[in-house]
Order: C-alpha cells, then sequence, then structure tokens
C-alpha cells in the first residue's frame, strides 16, 4: 500500500490536510480490501480472482464458471461468498434479510462508519449514502419515489423521437469518414446527450460531464488503486461543482426536466442539498456509463455473429429482444453486493449476520438450468427478459426501460445507416470489473470500394 501522502503540490497545511484525508478515505474504502482481494486471489479464492485478477480481464467468464463448478448455488470461502445460481441470486437481491451496507457492506462496521465520518460533500461518489445505490428503505424508498416517476413507460416513450433523431445526428457526423472508433463517436455520446436532456444539462458542457463521469465510475470497482482513486476523486470533486452552478441556474431559470423539478422539491425543504446532490450524480453517471456498454458490447457481438444480424434486419421486431440478449449474455454491471442484516439462509447455505455476499450477475445470467445452452447469442431466445442485468428487488434499476430503449433504437439505427460496418481490429476493453464493456472499438463503417 502506497505511503500517506505529503503536502503535494501546494504545500500548504490545507492541501496537507485535504491529501490526507483523501488517502484515508482510500484505504478504508479501497486500498485495505485490495490488499486482502489481492491475497485471497493469489491463494486461489474465486471470488476474489474475479473482483482483482488483471489475468482474468479477457474473460471473467471462466471464473464465473469455476464458482458455478464448485457451488453450485452459492459458492467461496465463508469471507466472501458469492451467488451463481439464477435462482439464488435472486434470492439474494429480494431478501429482506440483505441490504445494500452503506455501500461498502465487505467492511467491518466501526470502518464503515469511520469512512461514513471521513466523507463529504464535495468528493462523495455513487456508493457513498445517501446514493440511492447505498442507502436501504426507509430512506431508500423516499429518494426513490422523486425519480421513478420520470421513468415510467409512458415517459419514456416521449423520449423516443429525441433519441432516435440523436442517433441520427451522430451518425450524420461520420457519412463522410470511412473508419470510425463506434465508443467515442457514437457508443458513448447517444447515452449522454438523453440524460443530458433528461437534467437539463446544456451541450456545451456534456463532453465534460462524460469525462468525469467516466472517471467517477472507477468507484465501483473493489480493487481500486490509489492513482485510480484519486483521479475518481478529483473527477467527483468537478462533477459536485458542476452540479451546484447547475443548480443555481436552474432555480433562475426552471425547465422542463427532472432536475428543474428536484430543485423545486429541494425548495419545498424536503430534500437537502447534500441529497439533492447524491441523487443527481447517480442518474447521472448511471445514465450513461452503462448504456455505453449495452451500444459498445451490443454491436461486437452483432458484428461476430452476422447470422444474427441477418435475422434482425430480416425481422427488425425483434430488436427488443435482442437487447435483452445482449444484456443476458454481456451484462455491463457484472455483480453487486449485498451485506447480511441477520442470521439468514440463501441457497441452501447459511450465512451468518454481518457477512457481505457477492450476487454473480453475469454468473446467474448463464445459469444452465435457466438459459438452455447459455454461451450461444441467440436473438430470437424467448426467456431472454429473465436475466438479472438490472439487479431485483428494491435497488432494481430505475431507468431500465429507458436503457433498452436506447439500445434498440441506437443500435437498429446504427446497422440500418451502416449495413457494413465491420468491427477491425480488437476492441480495448475497459479496465473495470464491476463495470464491463469496451473503451474502444475500430469500425469500418462501408465495405471498400473496389475499382476494376
Ligand atoms: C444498460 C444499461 C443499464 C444497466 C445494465 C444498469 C444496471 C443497473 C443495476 C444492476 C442496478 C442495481 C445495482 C444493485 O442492485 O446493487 C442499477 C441501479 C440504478 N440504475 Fe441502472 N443500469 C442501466 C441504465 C441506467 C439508466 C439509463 C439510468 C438512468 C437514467 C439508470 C439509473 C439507475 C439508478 C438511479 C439506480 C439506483 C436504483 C436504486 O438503488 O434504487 N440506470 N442499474
Amino acid at each position: 500500500m502506497p505511503e500517506a501522502p505529503d503536502a503535494g503540490d501546494g504545500g500548504d497545511m490545507k492541501s496537507v490536510k485535504e491529501n490526507v484525508l483523501t488517502w484515508l478515505r482510500w484505504a478504508l474504502a479501497y486500498g485495505f480490501g485490495r490488499l486482502i482481494l489481492r491475497w485471497e486471489a493469489r491463494r486461489g479464492n474465486l471470488v476474489a480472482r474475479a473482483l482483482v485478477d488483471p489475468g482474468i480481464q479477457d474473460d471473467p467468464y471462466r471464473v464465473y464458471e469455476e464458482v458455478r463448478a464448485a457451488g453450485p448455488d452459492v459458492a467461496g470461502k465463508a469471507l466472501t461468498p458469492a451467488t451463481i445460481s439464477h435462482a439464488a441470486t435472486k434470492q439474494l437481491l429480494r431478501s429482506p434479510d440483505f441490504g445494500v451496507g452503506d455501500g461498502h457492506g465487505e467492511l467491518p462496521t466501526p470502518l464503515r462508519r469511520l469512512l461514513i465520518r471521513l466523507q463529504s460533500l464535495e468528493v462523495a461518489g455513487p456508493m457513498d449514502p445517501p446514493s440511492l445505490l447505498a442507502v436501504d428503505p426507509p430512506e431508500h424508498t423516499r429518494y426513490r419515489r422523486l425519480i421513478s416517476k420520470e421513468f415510467t413507460a409512458r415517459a419514456v416513450a416521449r423520449h423516443e423521437e429525441r433519441m432516435q433523431k440523436v442517433a441520427h445526428q451522430l451518425l450524420d457526423d461520420l457519412e463522410s469518414s470511412r473508419t470510425a472508433d463506434l465508443v467515442d463517436a457514437y457508443a458513448s455520446l447517444l447515452p449522454v446527450a438523453v440524460i443530458a436532456d433528461l437534467l437539463g444539462v446544456p451541450e456545451e458542457r456534456r463532453l465534460d460531464v462524460l469525462a468525469w463521469g467516466n472517471d467517477a465510475a472507477l468507484t465501483l470497482d473493489p480493487g481500486l488503486s490509489w492513482r485510480e482513486y484519486r483521479r475518481a476523486e478529483a473527477a467527483m470533486r468537478e462533477l459536485h461543482a458542476f452540479i451546484d452552478t447547475h443548480i443555481e441556474n436552474l432555480r433562475a431559470n426552471p425547465g422542463d426536466d427532472l432536475m428543474s423539478r428536484l430543485v423545486a422539491v429541494r425548495d419545498d425543504d424536503q430534500l437537502t442539498t447534500v441529497e439533492l446532490h447524491a441523487i443527481v450524480l447517480l442518474t447521472l453517471g448511471a445514465g450513461f456509463e452503462t448504456t455505453v456498454n449495452l451500444i459498445g458490447t451490443g454491436a461486437v457481438l452483432l458484428d461476430r455473429h452476422r447470422d444474427q444480424l441477418a435475422l434482425l434486419r430480416e425481422k427488425p421486431e425483434l430488436w427488443p429482444n435482442a437487447v435483452e440478449e445482449i444484456l443476458r449474455i454481456q451484462p455491463p454491471v457484472q455483480m453487486t453486493l449485498r451485506l447480511a442484516y441477520a442470521d439468514t439462509e440463501i441457497g441452501g447455505r447459511s450465512i451468518p449476520r454481518g457477512t457481505a455476499v457477492t450476487a454473480m450477475i453475469a454468473g446467474a445470467n448463464r445459469d444452465p438450468q435457466v438459459f438452455p445452452d447459455p454461451t450461444r447469442f441467440d436473438v430470437t431466445r424467448s426467456n431472454a427478459h429473465e436475466h438479472l442485468a438490472f439487479s431485483s428487488g428494491e435497488h432494481y434499476c430505475v431507468g431500465s426501460g429507458l436503457a433498452r430503449l436506447e439500445g434498440s433504437v441506437g443500435l437498429r439505427t446504427l446497422f440500418e445507416r451502416f449495413p457494413d460496418l465491420r468491427v477491425t481490429g480488437e476492441p480495448r476493453l475497459r479496465d473495470t470489473r464491476i463495470l464491463r464493456g469496451y473503451e474502444s472499438i475500430p469500425v469500418e463503417l462501408r465495405a471498400p470500394v473496389h475499382s476494376g
């Protein structure tokens, strides 16, 4: 573990204090856990390997299958159990005996409390209370109610036309190119435009928000290094400063968007500033950090399975089911964590109170008991929608309807506009473990024209 930092560039006492606080937050939230996970991974602990072993980044599914072989429902040592079957994973995510443990359920309670005391508004991330992902009912129910009406089927349908228009505009910009990086030019820009509309983020700030969101998303990974954490904290600082200015602007000029409505709730004293920031930061980040992976992974899968693409061309009504199948076979969120609040049982195994259990979503999505021939990518699979890519229970993804529509509109429009699109070269994966998807996908947009 790196040593606690000194004053850094500034050299004054304030920056020494800031740096020490940053280091302490990292050490508590990630540093100690990272040491333990690496140690466990070296000793062959499969769950720890899935979380930190750099050797399995290309294909974590190998390890998930080893976990299943050791399970079959719940596997792993006493300290790091994980659910791998579909039934046990769903049971874990829905059980009232489990909760999210302040977003750091893996930490012993005294360390968790200390971490919360060291948190501050300027750097609070998506896994810090009062983010929806880090709180349990009744607090969770209150926040969730404030935003869920913006994501009903009817509310989501209102975004379709705009989504379609943005997709076409982005692809218009590629008309004169023969090659592109699909993530940079399309997969990342479509979701950020959609969520920015929803939150009233002005057009000129969207690329900044995208860059900060990419760095802030690193905090979802339990094995975060000191260097990555510093980058993530700097991004979160920028995001919170941006949210502050944005709130002031919307207070003066409210728009017809979720954020303006939340600011009004804040001003009715129903929401504190910290709560408002937490909701906005999470919705903003969750809105594009995952959907970019759905679109990128979907494009690569379809490129590698041209027969499935041909089927979609013949029967475009299959697109929504194709999105379910992409989410099943390569979920953008690979796993999540729950903490036992009581002595309980999952998949027939007893779990003592205080145990953190990993829900291996990506493994559950390939459970052969539920999905026959689970490694086959089949856009006609009739029960593909039974995947757990959006979790289950209290924290079931509030944006799932929006994400499904974005995936379907985004991928369909891409392949309709560029029917000969091909992935050229090896797409590069992101470094993150909890979020999985591509950082870069080199593509040729049209078949080369041969003369003569
Ligand atoms: C393919 C895209 C997406 C995937 C795979 C995804 C996945 C997930 C998952 C797995 C969770 C629950 C984590 C847990 O149980 O610990 C979650 C929660 C959440 N997602 Fe999504 N998400 C996606 C898109 C979106 C979008 C577009 C939005 C917003 C516009 C969004 C907003 C949220 C929020 C606010 C939560 C917290 C819900 C709660 O804790 O009650 N997500 N998402």
